[in-house]
């Protein structure tokens, strides 16, 4: 086995074997007949960019979503560091109707924050049923009133608006999935009440497979966010550790996300 692929199922296993997170994946993945073998497959296609499918679908498989939420539990990892800027930015937002458009799985924001409020709900928005039916089982442990406030819309921003009324949108590394990126993000934007915040986060670098939209540095970012009609309050940049994520190996070196919080420009 080679060595990339022998560090890879190191992580696999660092969360697998965990005595709490693995043992929840491994019930989960029982309930949903989905074999560990199937998961670890699809954990070494994803990272290591090997994938069949090249567009989008690659998230259409339930054990891709298992592959998003073991990535968030990898210790160290740049998936924590985005968790952990997102939480922060969404506990000074304060909001309470949050909408977070191509979640992928609940992160720890929702767990930190939405579970524990009395008075914030969040609306899921993704276009694979998979986003949904792994989330469901992942929220029963997590909370037994979770239908009380986190809801499910399913919708191709490719095809569809994102309409309703939310305080804060949430758009972590998604809308560079849609094939018109600016047309979806000014269209929420003006359908937006006024006082509604946006955070967003960006690829910065050359662009990815499934991606429609390439940002080279921060200030080409910062421009293109302020042309779809927003403000920048705050911004935040994580960049990608290659010790820990093995998929930045393949990436160019300065490879990172910038955070976006943001209101409307008035
Ligand atoms: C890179 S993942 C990001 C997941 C999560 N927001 C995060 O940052 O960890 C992209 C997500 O967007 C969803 N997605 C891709 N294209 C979409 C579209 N056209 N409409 C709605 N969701 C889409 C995918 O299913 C996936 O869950």
């Amino acid at each position: 086995m080679d060595t990339e692929k022998k560090k890879l199922l190191g992580m696999l296993f660092s969360v697998l074997d965990h005595h709490v997170y693995g043992a929840r994946i491994r019930k989960i993945a029982g309930s949903m007949h989905l074999s560990l073998m199937a998961i670890q497959e699809e954990f070494v296609r994803y990272n290591l960019g090997t994938h069949d499918a090249i567009g989008n679908e690659v998230y259409k498989s339930i054990a891709n979503r298992f592959v998003l939420h073991i990535h968030n539990l990898i210790d160290g990892s740049w998936h924590q560091d985005r968790q952990a800027v997102i939480t922060k930015f969404v506990s000074e937002v304060n909001a309470k109707n949050v909408i977070d458009v191509g979640f992928g799985v609940p992160t720890r924001y929702v767990e930190d924050l939405v579970l524990q409020s009395d008075d914030m709900e969040v609306t899921f928005l993704d276009m694979y049923d998979s986003a949904f039916a792994f989330s469901e089982h992942l929220l029963d442990f997590w909370s037994s009133n979770w239908r009380d406030k986190i809801f499910f819309k399913k919708i191709n921003m490719d095809l569809d608006n994102i309409c309703g009324d939310y305080d804060l949108y949430i758009f972590q590394d998604s809308i560079e999935h849609t094939k018109n990126p600016a047309k979806v993000l000014r269209e929420t934007v003006m359908g937006a009440a006024n006082n509604a915040r946006f955070i967003i986060s960006l690829p910065i670098g050359p662009i990815f497979p499934r991606h429609y939209m390439e940002w080279l540095g921060d200030r080409d970012a910062r421009l293109w966010v302020e042309g779809c009609g927003l403000k920048i309050e705050k911004e935040q940049s994580v960049y990608t550790k290659p010790e820990v994520d093995l998929f930045a190996k393949q990436i160019d070196p300065k490879y990172h996300d910038l955070y976006f919080l943001c209101s409307k420009q008035r």
